[in-house]
Parts: C-alpha cells; structure tokens; sequence
C-alpha cells in the first residue's frame, strides 16, 4: 500500500489536481468531502451527522472521518496507491492515519501542499460550478463549460455547493487556519512536504506534481 495527501486551504484546487494525476497514475482518489457529500445525498447516517457540520463550514468530528476512510481502506487491495483529498484535517486524524497505514506496513509518502494566495482562493470558490449528475468540476471564468450550467462531459446540469457562500467560505479559511494548517509543520518533520504552486494554471500544476511524484 502506498498513500499520498493532497493538502491545502479550501479552493485550492486539490479535487481539480486529483483529477488530473488520478487520469495519469493509478492512484485512488479517496476525498472525505466528497463521500460526506454522497453520504449526505444517499441520507444515511453518517450523511445526517454530517451535514450540520458541513452547511456551517465546520469540520465533521474526527471519529465520524476515521470511521468512513477505514471501512474505505478495508475494501482495498495490499497494492492500492492512495491520493487523498481533504483528509487528514487535524492532528487527530494525521496520527490516526499513521496508525491505520502501520497497520499495512505502509506509511505516508508524500504531502502534497497547494499553496495559492487567499484572493485567488475566494472568487475560485465563488465561481465554482459542479455537475449534479457526474461531479466534474468547473469555475465561471477559470474553466467554464463549453454551454452555461452544463456540463461538457455529461450534459448534467451545474450546481454551486451550498458551502460555497461568501459567509461559508471565510468560515472554512479560518477553520483550515485554526485546525488544518498545524498538518504543514507535522509532515515537514517527518520530510514528506513538497509545495507546489497551485496558483497557477491547472495543468501548470498538475505537471509540477507529478515531476515531484517518487
Ligand atoms: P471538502 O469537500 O474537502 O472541501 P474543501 O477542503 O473546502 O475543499 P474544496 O473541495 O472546496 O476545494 P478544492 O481544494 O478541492 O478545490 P477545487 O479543485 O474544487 O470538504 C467540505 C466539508 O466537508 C468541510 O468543510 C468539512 O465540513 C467536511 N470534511 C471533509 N473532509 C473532512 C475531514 N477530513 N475532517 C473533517 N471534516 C471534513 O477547485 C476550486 C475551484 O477553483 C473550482 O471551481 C475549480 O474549477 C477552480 N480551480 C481549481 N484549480 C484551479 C487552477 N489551477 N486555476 C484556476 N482555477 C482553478
Ligand atoms: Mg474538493
């Protein structure tokens, strides 16, 4: 087993990234966001813990996270390669994360920091646009559809996420600020950070991480 993180402030573009290296490698996009959202939608029970949480821009309790990424890993293989998305978010779930990973024999490779300045990240949330039906992501100006609130791959219509209001948004940069941002100093410790520009365009930043990828 092998794990990478993508790591960095809501809106950086850490699901948009996965895409592309997930198209290049045979890496498991594992986002905790997304299967909270999908928990949500499917109304289960961990979707109805959730979603209070995730309405107001708050994380979702550590014990909550850690009970869907390990029945996630439980239906894996011995040689999957994992890419996660928006997990770990605090310390809690870091060293859980390396006790499950211990667990394999395995341990985490590399962290991937997205780093882009704050303007950047409010209006790419603000524009952000999703297909309800397939999940692409697109943005307004950045990476518009080919034809309005439609999406180019399935026809779907595009939606904007609830969390995605200007109250919202600040709310989540300052979470990231107070519980997730303390992860950059835990892995550069362990000498598994590596920061890429991810303020430029997506492919730009797509390239400079799988040129850093062992
Ligand atoms: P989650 O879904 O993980 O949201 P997030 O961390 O806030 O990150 P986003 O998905 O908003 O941004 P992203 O970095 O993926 O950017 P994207 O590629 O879409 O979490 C949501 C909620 O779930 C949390 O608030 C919390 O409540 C809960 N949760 C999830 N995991 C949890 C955990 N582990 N613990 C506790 N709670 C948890 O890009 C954004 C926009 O920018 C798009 O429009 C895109 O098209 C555009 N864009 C992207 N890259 C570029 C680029 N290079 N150039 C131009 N535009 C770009
Ligand atoms: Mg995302």
């Amino acid at each position: 087993m092998k794990a990478i993180i993508l790591l960095g402030a809501p809106g950086a573009g850490k699901g948009t990234l996965a895409e592309g290296v997930r198209n290049a490698t045979s890496f498991i996009h594992v986002s905790t966001g997304d299967m909270l959202r999908a928990a949500i939608k499917a109304g289960t029970q961990t979707g109805l813990e959730a979603k209070a949480f995730m309405d107001k821009g708050e994380l979702v309790p550590d014990n909550v996270i850690l009970r869907i990424v390990s029945e996630r890993l439980a239906q894996g293989a011995p040689e999957d390669q994992y890419m996660f998305d928006g997990f770990p978010r605090t310390l809690e779930q870091a060293r859980q994360l390396d006790e499950t990973l211990a667990q394999h024999d395995a341990k985490v490779n590399q962290v991937f920091l997205l780093e882009v300045p704050t303007p950047v990240i409010v209006s790419r949330l603000s524009g952000r646009r999703i297909c309800k039906s397939c999940g692409a992501v697109y943005h307004v100006t950045n990476i518009p559809p080919k034809v309005a609130d439609v999406c180019d791959q399935c026809g779907g219509p595009l939606y904007q996420r609830p969390d995605d209001s200007e109250a919202t948004v600040l709310n989540r940069l300052d979470v990231y600020q107070r519980q997730t941002a303390s992860l950059i100093d835990f892995y550069e410790r362990k000498g598994v950070l590596v920061r890429i520009n991810a303020g430029s365009d997506p492919q730009s930043a797509t390239a400079e991480l799988l040129s850093k990828l062992n």
